[in-house]
């Protein structure tokens, strides 16, 4: 969603926050803008549409040599893209500008309070109220007028702030909404995510919620919402810069995709010993009576973390033998859920900042549950709000579209099943070590078919005009398919629906004729069978199959329109290697359909709103 970056150094201030700015793209965005402080004024410049478009506007063409600003990406929520309702957001006499990201919940009443006092305002945008709202609080004293103002505003927010008065400061605060500050030599950063920055500087301090800074050229001060100074430690973020870069490949999904062996081998890296048949996770932080207590786990999740989730309760119900529940977490967090201290909730997700899924680990939390974490983005909200943490070690992901995170978080929730079952006596050694070893030849054989890329671009090719796909699968996989079924909706814009291959003559045969193409997975497993003669029925409906097997597979070739071979790997690793092709299939889709695969229309990587 809205990214943020504020500069104060030495280097032009608006390419610096521009290359910021291009970095936080795949976060997305509808509308984009910068501010700086020159010679005592300030300059902001800001429009609707992709930043390639509008780089004229806000760099070529905005010539200054400040040092110092403020910009913004906006994906809207309150008010329609428009160049007014982009930020930064000034007060009246545009002396303050103000970036935000967040959901000011109070805006409606604190905008007709400060019109009766004679602001005026320029935007729909709820955020434009803090610029109007330090306005009013300003007495000389900068950060004390951001202070001020906030003890009005009720919601979520990460500001940075810039004022004409001050022109060798950046403040910042946040409540909710992430914020990072980046320490650099005679510069200093101010960002929403990590990767904005990592360019320039690793070295980085997190603000908790309440926290703010005062960003300078030579140095920086933090404080706590109530102004008293706080003493913040500097991390050194583990991301290599070029993790976030496209390295040749004509996208970062498509990169993002091929990167999934080596994902895997990081995910495992460490954890594991093939000699004992164990499992170390060390941030899991649950004691042996935690894991002998639980009488039930709940995993939340929004989206692709949800449907890791999914594969998560087969495999914890499996090897683990106890009872799982997996929900959305916009859903468990109104529904009153039934979890007390003996319910272990998992909470899945890449960025560790999805509005949903912290909201529903503080409901388990205010219900005495134990809240693990299995999170990809390090110091990221949800892992200070929870108990124990499994990071899946993904790196960044720039795609919106979700690929080499699943998988990670597959192997953490096989590894993670693997290590409660062999402690609650579910497993025995030799289970345990015959996986670990599957789970180390597993890259070897992802890699096998990510060989199979142009196949699967052909077959691309011949589909991409379809209007609409049905995806079935079964036990396992049948969050394989309904995450196969998301990928293609998400990038190519083709309907897609997912469906327990057994429950498909329950509805959805009725649509079935040569026009709809049916994407199944079967490879071998307990339910092949089964699933065959899911497909069976298809067949009889003359629609077209394409079918994601196991190699050597060959009863099913002469039922189907294709077939796409896999390696054969056993059940619970299945969903791991089984979803690669459908990776690839929305991948070539979306391409050859020629839309915007990284940053598909509407859709944001980080949802930080309700
Ligand atoms: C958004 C993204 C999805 C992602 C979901 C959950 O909808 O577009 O790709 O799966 O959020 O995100 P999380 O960061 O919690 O895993």
């Amino acid at each position: 969603m809205c990214g943020i970056i504020g500069y104060i150094g030495n280097k032009p201030a608006n390419d610096v926050i521009f290359d910021g700015l291009t970095r936080l793209e795949y976060r997305g965005y509808d509308s984009a803008g910068i501010a700086v402080i020159d010679e005592g004024a300030i300059h902001v410049r800001k429009d609707i549409g992709k930043l390639r478009n509008i780089r004229r506007l806000l760099v070529d063409d905005f010539a200054s040599s400040s040092s110092i600003g403020i910009g913004h990406t906006r994906w809207a929520t309150h008010g329609r893209p428009s160049a007014f309702n982009a930020h930064p957001h000034g007060d009246c006499i545009s002396s303050i500008m103000v970036a935000h990201n967040g959901i000011i919940e109070n805006f409606m009443k604190l905008k007709k309070r400060l019109s009766d006092e004679g602001h005026e305002f320029k935007s729909e945008t709820d955020s434009e109220v803090l610029a109007h709202l330090i306005e009013s609080n300003y007495r000389g004293d900068f950060r004390q007028a951001v202070l001020d103002a906030l003890k009005h505003v009720e919601g979520a927010y990460a500001i940075a702030v810039i004022h004409q008065k001050h022109p060798d400061e950046i403040v910042c605060i946040r409540k909710e909404s992430p914020l990072i500050v980046g320490l650099g030599i005679e510069e200093n950063f101010v960002a929403s995510d990590v990767t904005a920055i990592l360019q320039y500087t690793r070295q980085v301090v997190y603000l908790d919620n309440f926290e703010g800074a005062v960003v300078r050229r030579d140095g920086i001060s933090f404080f706590n919402i109530t102004g008293a100074s706080v003493e913040k430690k500097a991390v050194q973020v583990d991301w290599n810069p070029v993790a976030a870069e496209k390295g040749g490949f004509s996208h970062f999904m498509l990169k993002e995709i091929f990167e999934q062996p080596q994902v895997i081998r990081n995910t495992i890296g460490g954890r594991t010993s093939e000699e004992e048949g164990k499992i170390y996770l060390e941030e899991l932080k649950l004691t042996g009576p935690d894991i002998y207590r639980t009488q039930r786990i709940v995993i939340v999740a929004c989206g692709t973390a949800y449907y890791a989730g999914c594969v998560g309760k087969y495999l914890i119900e499996k090897l683990v033998q106890i009872p799982v529940e997996c929900d959305l977490a916009s859903e468990f967090r109104y529904r009153s859920p039934l979890v007390d201290a003996n319910t272990l909730v998992i909470a899945i997700s890449q960025s560790g900042e999805t509005a949903d899924t912290l909201a529903a680990v503080k409901e388990a939390k205010s219900r005495k549950a134990k809240v693990l974490g299995i999170v990809n983005a390090k110091e990221s909200s949800l892992t200070r709000e929870v108990d124990g943490l499994v990071y899946i070690h993904a790196g960044p992901e720039i795609g919106v579209a979700s690929t080499k995170a699943y998988i990670a978080m597959l192997t953490a929730l096989t590894l993670l099943a693997l290590m409660l079952g062999k402690i609650r006596s579910v497993l025995n050694s030799e289970f345990v070590k015959e996986k670990i070893k599957e789970l180390k030849i597993l890259p070897q054989q992802i890699e096998r078919v990510l060989e199979k890329h142009d196949q699967i671009r052909e077959l691309a090719s011949i589909y991409k005009h379809a209007r609409s796909f049905l995806y079935l699968g079964r036990g396992f996989n049948y969050p394989t398919a309904l995450e196969g079924a998301l990928k293609l909706k998400e990038i190519s814009y083709i309907h897609a629906e997912a469906y327990a291959a057994g429950e498909m003559k329950h509805g959805p045969i009725a649509l079935i004729d040569d026009q709809m193409p049916v994407m199944a997975i079967v490879t071998q497993s307990d339910v092949y069978d089964k699933t065959l003669s899911n497909l069976k029925e298809v067949q009889a409906r003359s629609g077209c199959l394409i079918a994601i097997v196991t190699e050597g597979d060959s009863e099913i070739r002469h039922m189907t329109d294709h077939v796409i071979e896999l390696p054969a790997v056993s059940d619970i690793l299945s969903p791991i290697i089984n979803v690669i092709p459908l990776q690839l299939f929305a991948y070539f889709v979306a391409d050859l359909r020629g839309l915007d695969v990284d940053q598909p229309r509407n859709l944001a990587k980080s949802v930080t709103v309700e």
